[in-house]
């Protein structure tokens, strides 16, 4: 949990001071210095035996604890063999895209062999984040908790808990380390991507999966009192629900704002969402299972996932009887398909809007746009029709993301000409029943493109994001957004009524989030003030619909002062032209022998 200080990788005062050089902080804050170093470390689960790019050889990896307003500066090592960037999942790092990760959208990778650092700013956030790995699907591996605590001689808006934990949520992978060679096959020849064969809670599968019973995860409690779990859905490709047998949940917070508590036997969870949980131990002493399955909003009909329940065990001090085994919440988990289960819960979050945590939802729109979320065939997904004519994909308004090979945020700053074009379009080019069930498959071809929106510094902006059932491919999809947390105004079933479905909008307490999932064939709005100048990602984070293009950018303009404009590149930047880039440049990863010696 403490800064990696033993680690062989030292800091000087003076280059420290160097980096603050550019940087105004806050009064209280503080500043914490870490360094991350991945590399290919052995790992035993399921049993087997793994080989696995991990963070400072751990998994989940280490966990960052700051106060609000606090700077933290990442040294990342790249010791593994391939490039890689890392992602501060949630923390809108003002007018500094440059530390932000994604890969080529604000930097290269870091090669192997050398280093990055990052420069992690605090801001408004309090609560519970993450970091992963922004590279193809690394982040299956590559992903830890931020912890963000109140301010020093401020409280959360509940009672103090009596203890708390943080609850990471992962998958597991049978390609091991092969994961981004299989994922860029399937990419290549549009055949099936890979399939997740275990969900986790803080990196065990727990006792339903061979091997694994002696060393699932145990929460011990006492009885009456309160404990708060920071939980984190850091799966690649899944939703999931989440109940404790026996235990009401009441969630007090979301992606690091507090919510209106709200209380439910069970959680449904999308991947790059976290939910601060709190709940009091008041059940019989004894064991009971915390649970956690995938909830799929596809068709009934898809029955090949991943369909392991994950478990840990929440245990009471005392004597009882350990014979017996724990409880499991049969009653409160709900099932795979359960559609209603999955909106309910995400329908009644809303925002705390306290008069310490005040709502501040923009009233006056400047910018609508109106974004349709489908599944595609790709046309000439290659630029070239003679390798596979058509793949498998999904756009936004039917725009395929195709990563460029230089960086975005270079290029915008560079005014680099040729990498990406600035018609990202508000509507869809062409409108039919978005929800329709016998639209045409050819409505879904779509084409590889890199086009980005641009928004002037300032604009108050809604987007309503559609979900659509061209191709069959009607789901949710959890919507993240980069460098901005937004306001959940209005969702619903069907199709968005622009008339009609505005005047139901919460515009007093709606849910401040960095990423929300639109129901399947449904749709939601969502309000920003674009004052984060910059380049900043737009995604579905499941990584599948990621790696088929369902992406895109907005470059936010600078506003004409300083504090309104995004800041310089630090000194040193990775490379874009020796960027080992795993599924597009396979013949510059390092050859295997090398880093396996
Ligand atoms: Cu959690 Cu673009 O990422
Ligand atoms: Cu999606």
């Amino acid at each position: 949990m403490a800064p990696s200080s033993s680690i062989a990788f030292g800091i000087s005062l003076l280059q420290l001071m160097l980096l603050l050089g550019n940087v105004a902080l806050g009064a209280q804050a503080s500043v914490h210095y870490y360094d991350f170093v991945l590399r290919e470390t052995n790992i035993t689960r399921n049993c087997t035996s793994w080989r696995l790019l991990l963070v400072n050889d751990s998994f989940p990896g280490p966990t960052i604890e700051v106060h609000k307003g606090d700077l933290v500066f990442v040294n990342v090592h790249n010791q593994g063999d391939y490039g890689v960037t890392i992602h501060w999942h949630g923390v809108k790092q003002p007018r500094n895209p440059w530390s932000d990760g994604p890969e080529y959208i604000t930097q290269c990778p870091i090669p192997p062999g050398t280093n990055f650092m990052y420069e992690v700013n605090f801001t408004t956030e309090e609560g519970t984040l993450w970091w992963h790995a922004h590279s193809e699907w690394t982040r299956a591996t590559v992903h830890g908790a931020i912890v963000i605590l109140p301010k020093e001689g401020t409280t959360h808006p509940f009672p103090k808990p009596d203890g708390e934990e943080i609850i990471m949520l992962g998958s597991w992978y049978s390609e091991g380390d092969d994961l981004n060679d299989d994922l860029a096959e399937s990419l290549d020849e549009g055949t099936a991507m890979p399939e997740s064969i275990g969900y986790m809670i803080n990196g065990e599968f727990g006792d339903f999966v061979a091997c694994s019973q002696d060393s699932t995860y145990h929460m011990y409690v006492e009885y009456g009192k309160t404990y708060l779990l920071r939980i984190i859905n850091a799966v690649v490709g899944a939703e999931l629900f989440f109940a404790i047998a026996d235990h009401n949940l009441t969630v007090v917070g979301m992606d690091a704002a507090y919510t209106r508590p709200l209380v439910s036997p069970y959680l449904t969870t999308s991947p790059g969402s976290t939910l601060d949980v709190i709940f009091t131990a008041n059940q019989t002493p004894g064991r009971y299972y915390m649970a956690t399955r995938r909830y799929t909003s596809q068709d009934t009909d898809v029955t090949d996932f991943n369909h392991v329940i994950a478990t840990a065990i929440l245990e009471y001090s005392g004597n009882y009887s350990l014979d017996t085994s724990p409880k499991f919440p049969n009653r409160s988990l709900p099932g795979y398909y359960d559609y209603s289960a999955a909106d309910t819960f995400t329908f009644k979050l809303r925002g705390l809007a306290s008069k310490e945590h005040p709502s501040d939802v923009p009233l006056n729109i400047t910018r609508r746009m109106f974004i349709t979320l489908s599944m595609n065939e790709i046309l000439c997904p290659h630029h070239d029709c003679t390798v596979a004519p058509t793949t498998v994909g999904s756009s936004l308004n039917n725009q395929s993301w195709d990563d460029p090979s230089t960086d975005v945020l270079q290029a915008y700053y560079k005014n680099i000409s040729g990498v990406y074009t600035a018609d990202f379009p508000d509507f869809p080019p062409f409108v039919y029943n978005w929800t329709g069930v016998d639209n045409p498959d050819a409505w879904g071809v779509a084409n590889k493109v890199t086009r980005v929106k641009i928004l002037e510094y300032n604009e108050s902006v809604e987007v309503v994001f559609q979900d659509t059932g061209i191709m069959q491919g009607a789901q949710r999809h959890p919507m993240h957004m980069h460098g901005y947390a937004f306001y959940v105004v209005g969702h619903g079933l069907g199709n968005f009524d622009n008339e009609t479905d505005p005047l139901e909008y919460n515009l007093l307490d709606p849910p401040l989030v960095n990423t929300f999932s639109v129901p399947r064939d449904g749709w939601i709005a969502i309000r920003f003030v674009a004052n984060n100048p910059g380049v900043w990602f737009w995604h579905c984070h499941i990584d599948k619909h990621m790696s088929w293009g369902m992406d895109t950018v907005f470059i936010v303009k600078d506003g004409g002062t300083e504090e309104t404009s995004m800041r310089g590149p630090p000194s040193y930047m990775p490379p874009c032209e020796d960027s080992y880039d795993i599924t597009r440049k396979k013949s510059r990863r390092l050859p295997r022998q090398i880093s396996r010696i």
